[in-house]
């Protein structure tokens, strides 16, 4: 019995979330659920964001199945205790370096993105998002610089164990795909990225089989609306991959119906939508629970290894899709109870 930590936090977490577990429940899995209070919502009942006892049963489960943090009333908080806050420490303290996001685009909504759908139509890719360094983690602070001037500073910095692990867990992906991996950074300006480069080059010569290419960010922004057919296996830090990934996000159609994982060294790991808590629709019921449900499959494959399960709810997804179910964000009007029935319908 695989024990699964529902984390279902703020906003439309919780509505999206508890869709994902409708799913889960009809596969009839031998699953146990405990929840925990994460974000807003639990800083307003412990005072912290991630209070321990949600820090102690995500290390206790097998896979965390995350909804959403973030809520505007707490804005003015310090920023420790902030709702972001929660998951940025369950990412550190769980060692979940890896985050994979995949954009496809599902058949039925190529007139749900941004782009042309002969353009769109062809988005079917990865971002490999290095989740545990980079300025997100570096040594932060404000100060007075000498001309008395209020400073703030990031810094960025990697050493060459996380890009190596990282750059391993890209090629790994892509040879499980159509085997191209594009590394993008921006080593025409930041040292960070030139070792990143030259990491990820040695690292290549594991991977004979993987065509490896780089990019700097700047133009993997431009490609990935002109041309985002040509990405199979994206590899980049963290603050460039959550810039690009929700730029990919909306290539694909719409940000409701992105799932992705955050992995350590071994099977545990962090599923969540790639959406955030969108505090304007929470408590309506109009959310697109899509994300959340995929997230569900994401688990199953990469944390419990039952593939076919997984394999079970992506095919419902896209069977609800190409029957017609849309929720808001994909220009319907059906709700977020409406979109599971429709998804465990087709199960
Ligand atoms: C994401 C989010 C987070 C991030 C926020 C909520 C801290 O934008 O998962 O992409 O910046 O990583
Ligand atoms: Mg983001």
């Amino acid at each position: 019995m695989a024990l699964i930590a529902i984390l279902a936090g703020d906003g439309i977490g919780p509505e999206v979330t508890a869709e994902a577990r409708r799913v889960l429940d009809a596969l009839d899995l031998d699953l146990h659920f405990e929840e925990g209070l994460v974000g807003g919502v639990a800083y307003r009942a412990t005072g912290h964001p991630l209070p321990a006892a949600t820090l102690d049963l995500a290390r206790r489960a097998d896979a965390v199945l995350f909804g959403a943090v973030g809520d505007p009333s707490c804005d003015g908080l310090e920023r420790a205790l902030r709702p972001e806050q929660a998951i940025l420490g369950l990412r550190k303290e769980l060692g979940l370096f890896a985050n994979l996001r995949p954009a496809m685009l599902f058949a039925g909504l190529e007139d749900a993105s941004a782009l042309r759908p002969e353009v769109a139509g062809a988005i079917d890719l990865v971002i490999v998002r290095e989740l545990t360094g980079d300025v997100y983690f570096g040594d932060k602070g404000r100060r007075t610089g000498a001309d008395g001037l209020r400073e703030g500073y990031d810094l960025m910095r990697y050493d060459e164990a996380e890009v190596a692990r990282i750059a391993r867990v890209g090629f790994e992906t892509a040879r499980r795909r159509r085997s191209r991996l594009c590394s993008v950074d921006k080593a025409n300006v930041l040292e960070t990225s030139q070792l990143w480069r030259d990491v990820v080059i040695e690292i290549s010569a594991e991977y004979p089989g993987v065509a490896l290419s780089h990019m700097y960010v700047d133009n993997a922004a431009m490609q990935l609306v002109r041309n985002p057919g040509q990405f199979d296996v994206i590899v980049t830090g963290n603050l460039f991959g959550d810039i690009l990934s929700d730029q990919a996000s909306m290539c694909a159609g719409s940000i409701g119906m992105l799932p992705s994982a955050s992995l350590d060294t071994g099977s545990k790991g962090m599923y969540e939508p790639i959406h955030g808590s969108a505090p304007d629709i929470a408590g309506q019921g109009r959310a697109n629970p899509c994300a959340a449900i995929l997230s569900a499959a994401m688990m199953l494959r990469h944390s419990l290894h039952l593939n076919d399960a997984a394999d079970r709810i992506d095919g419902a997804v896209a069977a609800a899709i190409a029957g017609g179910a849309r929720t808001g964000d994909l220009g319907g009007a059906m709700s977020t109870r409406a979109m599971g029935d429709a998804v465990l319908a087709k199960l």
